[in-house]
């Protein structure tokens, strides 16, 4: 509708206008906002913004790839791509203790964050330089670094996927002290000193998806649910390893698509898949005795994720996804569901 036009237009001017001739980057997380966001100031300022999206691992089935090829094909950003499954891995190894494994993450995330920035600030530094340095052959010898700082290849913004819930609950200020604790960039070292955009400041979530739907951003990205920052490592009871990870990945891949067959998506909130990676069970399949693990489907409807209740599926689709796991993924013998509502259940199982 004329609405939404106007949001994305007037919002697409308001970033042109701050950032002007300046260079912007943005982390992606595969989520919503941070999507939408990108996509936005893409849009207003082109060339002029690097995203960058690390790849720690613990993505669900196909993540990755809709933000490398999806989103970049919708958008033509300028995507930097950290893989860093090995290096979370290691450091998540032998790791048990669910806020550890939630530390661990989240110091890891920011460190990778942080090196990719930096070296995208370099290397814009040193092709800014380096036209100085054009601009100024056959002069005394090249620019100042006060005129060095005005040129346009510097990184001075960094766009966030802010919401105007996020920016109430933290107080309603401005600046990086309001960056939302749990967000994937936050806590960026002072070394590190950016502007920051957030276009979507004023938006509520459903206000955000229709924006995203205006700019073009595919379907799978826009009605995306909720998915935790660290991922499918917080839903793997036990250590997190990368044969887990491919067990998780499979199951979790086959509710999903059992649930958008049964046109249910978007009545639940969250669909998580927990591997209890710690528990066996003896099962029988064909004439064989197996000892597996169970996997927990949590299917939840709720608000706004404060309160939730477990979600009454129906059955022949529970079925059908307890069929097709226990048949399809290798050393999954047993389903269960889980009918805990929050409180006194989290959503996430750690
Ligand atoms: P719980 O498990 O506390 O989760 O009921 C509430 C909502 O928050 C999400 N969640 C997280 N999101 N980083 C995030 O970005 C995190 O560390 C994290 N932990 C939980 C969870 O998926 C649910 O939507």
């Amino acid at each position: 509708g004329w609405t939404m036009v106007n949001i994305a237009e007037e919002a697409i001017e308001t970033v042109r206008a701050q950032v002007g001739g300046k260079r912007a980057i943005c982390g992606l997380s595969g989520g919503v906002d941070s999507a939408v966001a990108a996509a936005l100031v893409q849009r207003a300022i082109g060339s002029q913004l690097t995203c960058v999206f690390v790849d720690h691992g613990l993505l669900r089935k196909g993540e990755a790839e809709q933000v490398e090829k999806d989103f970049v094909a919708a958008t033509g950003v300028d995507l930097h791509v950290v893989d860093a499954q090995e290096r979370f891995l290691t450091a998540l190894a032998g790791v048990v203790d669910p806020e550890e494994k939630r530390k661990i993450i989240g110091r890891e995330f920011i460190r990778v964050f942080e090196s990719a920035a930096r070296e995208i600030v370099d290397v814009h530094a040193a092709r800014s330089e380096a036209r100085d340095g054009v601009g100024a052959a056959g002069g005394s010898g090249g620019s100042s670094p006060q005129e060095g700082h005005d040129e346009s290849g510097e990184v001075e913004f960094l766009v966030q996927g802010t919401l105007y819930p996020d920016v109430v609950e933290s107080g309603g200020g401005t600046g990086a002290a309001n960056i939302k604790s749990h967000h994937n960039v936050g806590g960026l070292p002072e070394d590190l000193r950016f502007r920051l955009v957030e276009p979507l400041r004023t938006l509520f979530k459903d206000e955000v998806r229709a924006l995203g739907e205006q700019l073009g951003l595919p379907a799978e990205i826009v009605w995306r649910q909720p998915f935790p920052g660290p991922g499918l490592g917080i839903r793997i009871i036990g250590e997190v390893t990368r044969e887990r990870l491919d067990l998780l990945r499979e199951a979790d891949a086959i509710a999903r698509e059992e649930l958008t067959a049964a046109g249910l998506d978007r009545d639940i909130w969250q669909f998580p898949v927990v591997l209890l990676a710690d528990v066996r069970s003896v099962g029988v399949q064909g004439d064989s005795r197996t000892y597996g693990h169970p996997v927990v489907l949590r299917p939840v409807t709720s608000e706004d994720a404060m309160t939730a209740d477990w979600a009454r599926l129906p059955y022949d689709v529970l079925q059908r996804i307890s069929t097709r796991i226990t048949n399809e993924v290798r050393e999954i013998n047993r389903v269960v569901v889980d009918i805990t509502s929050k409180p006194p259940g989290t959503i996430e199982w750690e």
